[in-house]
């Protein structure tokens, strides 16, 4: 756990992007006297909010403790004191403790005048923090406090900026945000994202000089929010257009408004210089191999640089970006005068653009058009340091796929239209419509059944062993069991690790007894989130882990995550989190990587690899375009199949076929008419087809699902289209509710008549036979939760009241009684909850003083609802009932021992 926390915090430090760094600002010398300014210097944000930011810590750190820690620089005590109190009796909001309640900015002291003007006597250095944060069902809106800053901020940074000679800014923040405030008297900006439980020491590294700023943008960081070409199709509540097409972040600014941009795509600044030179160049016949020397020319800092390969292609029929990064890699740590070599690899691929129209005569083929190409050797999208060229003398096509997801929606995106000085305008082209008969496409595919033979006795580790065959395992499996299958259970399941996301595979005795073991999946990405608060490793946002462009050191950090994720018997994270960066107020950014599809994509892979190596395995999600978070159930992205190719599925397809991924969870929302877990080219044309992919699918939690051909309106319960469309596993039924069929849906009647054949649900099966086979869940050869768990009695006391009827009903949080019939007994809970929509309840309680189960649930409208939650051994004795909320909105009404003869 050091060890991982350490490499956290490397990680976290490198990942921090310099934008500005003048008149020396950093890093701070030693006794330099600087003043602190902002509550974030206490109130550090470790990450975004929501599924993906639930991590329990043991500890945290924060930006101002860190540094006074170092004891290199005198931190003004007036400054210090006066935010310390302010802070204490301001505490930090977190809303009304439900579900995406907390703020996107805490309320900030207004600093009187005074007190910087006299902490400018003493101080000739300030640095003022500033926090943002958004999260799972929270986008940013462009207003202040949200995107942009606060009046209050504003004016601390006027103030600031009035009284002192030097100022920088920290910005603590889960995504870029507006950036409009900058002016010339702020000499330091530096973009520290959130680093986790220890970015605070991370944060510090960089700013006393421990660690040299390495980090780069994934993001190009316009001037205006409404400069970005999505903004104006974003943010709607049931269809998006995605005009811009693959002109996403920075292909869109380079090719048609660099003038835009405030800080370029790949940008970011180091205490050192680098010079970059080409030794050696040579192009093969689907590669481009490049020898680089790069030299740290400065005399006192080492440091390290990104090597970024943008091409920049000839226009031809399509159409292209000016820039498009199709490589990249970092150096090791040089020290001064010190040089690395190393060969660039750019696979001609990465350089070729999907032709959905026929413009070039082969459709639906990744092509190479006619004429020069440039790549460009840089360290950001706009800095070049050197360039490579050549020809293609006729149109190549690399890739021959076939047509897929394209839109049934008429609409026209962008492409940009060159005059003959070189200049360029916006021009509109109708985007290709969807030529494909999807009936006949997945009527002609619908597998063969599996004769069913009953239970023969094989186990499936006979299957891993290679003694039999999936199709004979499966063979045994009845049209129930297959049923029961493909319903994941959760959350916190009673017989998981606790306050985890998911358990599925074997949901039932039944299917256990056949050897399919019960996997646990758990949240993800950035740490493993357990309900019940127990403590994991919070990492730094999949943001912040772009921004280090550094493949190798994030495999080795997820390394770590997989061996965490072991040791708490989970066998899937979900995550990593690899959806687009579409827009800047996407809520969920955070979790996800940037705006550029082969970043995100090497980073996916890297991750995936990790947990893999570590003992584990990951989940790419979401499965696709999930580029908002306000009506994410329902918001469907029409976009073409170029955009989707080229852009937002092609970091899911690099993480498969480098990282080697077996996981996928598909996202709420639909994409050109058909919601994301039934879509059928999605899951199985180009997923399982086209790509390869050998692992599962599954759904988002509680998702919907519309007629996998017909399209429609879509229902939690049409898990039949889910099928069909091979999306593997329904995410999720209430625990043991996948025997009851306690979600009603339609698979039993779906397979009445025959619209649903047995052959595509026992393909589901097998998928997931397969993966849980490879997981350690089959050697935990006993079932580690469901066993009962055995409590003590506490001493006795005559004032304990008899348990009547063995059941308790609940007026106190905490509750004694004495249980006078020693055996085990099945704990079932009742309640009730109002929370809104989907969100997620969680109360742990405890038998004295120890977890008994975790009860995590969303909204039951307010209804009385019955589950079992555990299985416990009772001695005699006296015994206290605990009831610790985790977050509110849920009543516990009664809970009853009932008991289990064998
Ligand atoms: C989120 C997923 C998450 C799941 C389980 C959903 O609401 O969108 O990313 O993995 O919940 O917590």
């Amino acid at each position: 756990m050091t060890k991982f926390a350490k490499l956290s915090r490397i990680i976290a430090a490198q990942g921090a992007v310099l934008l500005k760094n003048e008149s020396d600002f950093l890093p701070l010398q030693d006794n330099e006297n600087v003043a602190v300014f902002g509550r974030c210097q206490f109130d550090y944000y470790r990450s975004g909010t929501g599924s993906g930011g639930s991590v329990n810590v043991e500890y945290a750190t924060d930006f101002i403790n860190s540094l006074k820690e170092r004891e290199k620089v005198n931190v003004n005590e007036e400054v210090f004191c006066a935010y310390k109190r302010w802070v204490s009796e301001n505490p930090v909001n977190k809303g009304d403790g439900s579900w995406a309640s907390e703020p996107w900015s805490q309320e900030e002291m207004r600093v009187d005048e005074e007190l910087i003007k006299n902490a400018a006597t003493v101080s000739s250095k300030a640095i003022i923090i500033i926090g943002r944060t958004a999260g799972e069902d929270k986008d940013y809106t462009a207003e202040p406090g949200s995107y942009y800053l606060t009046d209050v901020e504003q004016q601390l940074i006027t103030n600031v900026c009035k009284h002192f000679g030097q100022v920088g800014v920290v910005l603590n923040v889960s995504n870029i945000i507006d950036m409009s405030w900058e002016n010339d008297d702020i000499d330091m900006i530096i973009y520290a994202w959130q680093g986790g439980m220890e970015g605070g020491n991370a944060i510090v590294d960089v700013i006393v000089g421990d660690i040299t700023p390495c980090g780069k943008l994934p993001d190009t960081i316009a001037h205006s929010i409404d400069d970005y070409p999505s903004t104006k199709n974003h943010g709607g509540s049931k269809r998006n257009l995605y005009q811009e097409d693959i002109y996403v972040g920075y292909r869109y600014f380079e090719t048609f408004a660099p003038q835009k941009v405030k800080y370029p795509f790949g940008f970011g600044l180091s205490y050192t210089t680098f010079e970059v030179e080409i030794i050696s160049e040579c192009k093969l016949l689907s590669e481009y191999h490049i020898d680089i020397k790069v030299t740290n020319t400065g005399d006192t800092y080492g440091g390290r640089e990104v090597i970024q390969v943008y091409s920049e292609p000839p226009q031809g029929y399509l159409g292209k970006p000016t820039c498009a990064l199709v490589g990249f890699k970092k150096t090791k740590y040089l020290e001064p005068g010190e040089s690395e070599e190393f060969e660039l690899v750019i696979p001609l691929n990465l350089v070729a653009s999907y032709d959905d129209s026929g413009a070039t005569r082969y459709k639906s083929a990744y092509v190479l058009e006619q004429g020069e190409y440039l790549l460009h050797i840089s360290n950001s999208c706009r800095y070049i340091y050197d360039t490579v060229r050549f020809t293609i003398p006729h149109c190549l096509i690399v890739t021959q796929l076939y047509e897929a997801l394209a839109p049934t929606t008429n609409f026209s995106r962008i492409k940009p239209l060159f005059n003959a000085d070189g200049e360029v305008t916006i021009a509109y082209e109708k985007v290709p419509v969807r030529n494909v008969d999807l009936v006949k496409r997945i009527k002609i595919r619908v597998p063969n059944e599996i004769e069913y033979t009953g239970d023969k006795g094989y186990k499936l580790q006979q299957v891993r062993d290679g003694e039999i065959v999936m199709e004979e395992f499966i063979a045994q499996l009845s049209r129930e069991d297959l049923e029961i299958l493909v319903r994941g259970e959760g959350m916190s399941h009673p017989d998981v690790t606790p306050g985890t996301a998911s358990a599925f595979g074997g949901v039932t005795e039944k299917l256990r007894a056949f050897g399919i073991p019960l996997v646990c999946a758990a949240d993800g990405p950035s740490g493993i989130r357990m309900e019940n608060g127990s403590y994991a490793t919070q990492l730094p946002i999949g943001t912040l882990l772009a921004s280090t462009w550094d493949t190798e050191l994030i495999e080795r950090l997820y390394v770590m995550e997989g061996k965490e994720l072991k040791e708490n018997y989970i066998d899937v994270l979900l995550g990593p989190g690899l959806n687009i960066h579409r827009n800047p107020l996407n809520g969920r950014n955070f979790e996800y990587f940037s705006e550029d599809p082969i970043l995100t994509g090497k980073m996916a892979a890297a991750v995936v690899r990790g947990i893999k190596r570590g003992g584990a395995n990951a989940t790419l999600k979401h499965f696709a375009c999930n580029s908002q978070e306000s009506y994410r159930h329902e918001i469907e992205a029409i976009v073409s199949e170029r955009a989707l190719r080229e852009i937002y599925l092609r970091g899911f397809e690099i993480a498969i076929k480098e990282g080697e991924a077996t996981s996928v969870m598909t996202a709420y929302n639909p994409i050109n008419g058909h919601w994301c877990a039934s879509n059928y080219d999605l899951n199985t044309t180009i997923l399982r087809e086209q790509w390869r992919f050998k692992g599962i699918v599954m759904t988002d939690w509680w998702a919907r699902m519309n007629y996998v051909i017909d399209g429609g309106p879509a229902t939690r319960t049409n898990v039949a289209s889910m099928i069909k469309s091979q999306n593997d596993i329904y995410m999720v039924v209430g625990n043991y509710g996948a025997e009851t069929n306690e979600n009603n849906d339609n698979l039993s009647e779906a397979l009445n008549s025959g619209w649903l054949a047995l052959g595509e649900l026992q393909r589901c099966a097998m998928n997931i036979c397969k993966f849980v086979m490879a997981t350690r869940s089959l050697e935990r050869n006993e079932q580690l939760f469901s066993k009962p768990q055995l409590f003590e009695a506490m001493e006795a006391n005559p004032q304990v009241p008899p348990l009547v009827d063995l059941a308790i009903d609940i007026r106190e949080k905490t509750e004694q009684f004495y249980f006078d019939q020693a055996g085990v007994y099945q704990v079932d809970v009742t309640y009730s909850s109002i929370a809104k929509g989907f969100a997620q309840t969680t109360c742990n309680i405890l038998l004295n003083n120890k977890l008994m189960t975790t009860i995590q649930v969303g909204n039951t409208k307010g209804e009385s609802v019955t589950k079992k939650l555990a299985t416990v051994q009772l001695v005699e004795g006296a015994y206290e009932l605990k009831l610790d909320y985790v977050s509110g909105e849920l009543s516990i009404n009664r809970i009853a021992f009932v008991p289990i003869h064998d």
